[in-house]
């Protein structure tokens, strides 16, 4: 098990797009993949990407069975995604709080499609997808973001709806923080 350190932002390289994966080889990939995992659920996250352990290659992991953190928020299943490609289905969005390892301790109100499909592959290299919304579908959104060199702050319309997650707690303006990728 290794818990890997997540870049932050400021590091050039979350601002980097990451390279598709060229060969999918579950046993070349198991390394990277594990640590992702042990590195998310060391952190309650809802989902990582590669680059943010400076693996600079178009995989993202995401999905929990139960997570303190998101105690109202509904399971997403456990998924490998390599080489995605999201479609937004319809031109609906929605408004939802985001935080993110990479930028610790904030949260920003963020507006992503409410539904998607996405597709890609797992790490054996069977194609998958699927048709996910809400919380699901903004997991996913903010994951391949990063294969991007997009971090959630950017994506931020109303700069007033960001904050550190300890005063906004302390005020009020977020009860439960159905966050992304940060505890
Ligand atoms: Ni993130």
């Amino acid at each position: 098990m290794t818990i890997r350190s997540v870049l932050k932002m400021g590091d050039p390289r979350l601002l980097e797009v990451s390279a598709a994966v060229d060969i999918i080889d579950a046993a070349a990939l198991e390394p990277l993949l594990t640590d992702m995992w042990d590195t998310m659920a060391a952190e309650n996250g809802a989902g990582l990407a590669a680059p943010q352990i400076g693996v600079m290659q178009r995989v993202v992991i995401f999905g929990y069975q139960t997570n303190s953190r998101y105690a109202d928020a509904p399971p997403i299943p456990q998924t490998v995604l390599i080489n995605p490609v999201i479609t937004a289905l319809g031109e609906a969005q929605e408004d939802g709080w985001e935080g993110c390892l990479s930028v610790p301790g904030m949260r920003g109100v963020v507006p992503r499609y409410r539904d998607i499909h996405y597709r890609g592959f797992d790490q054996y290299g069977n194609e998958i997808e699927g048709e996910v919304s809400g919380f699901h579908a903004r997991v996913v959104q903010h994951e391949c973001d990063h294969l991007d060199g997009v971090l959630y702050p950017q994506r931020i319309r109303d700069m007033r709806q960001f904050g550190f997650l300890d005063t906004l707690s302390e005020k009020g303006v977020i009860e439960l923080q159905p966050c992304d990728d940060d505890p």
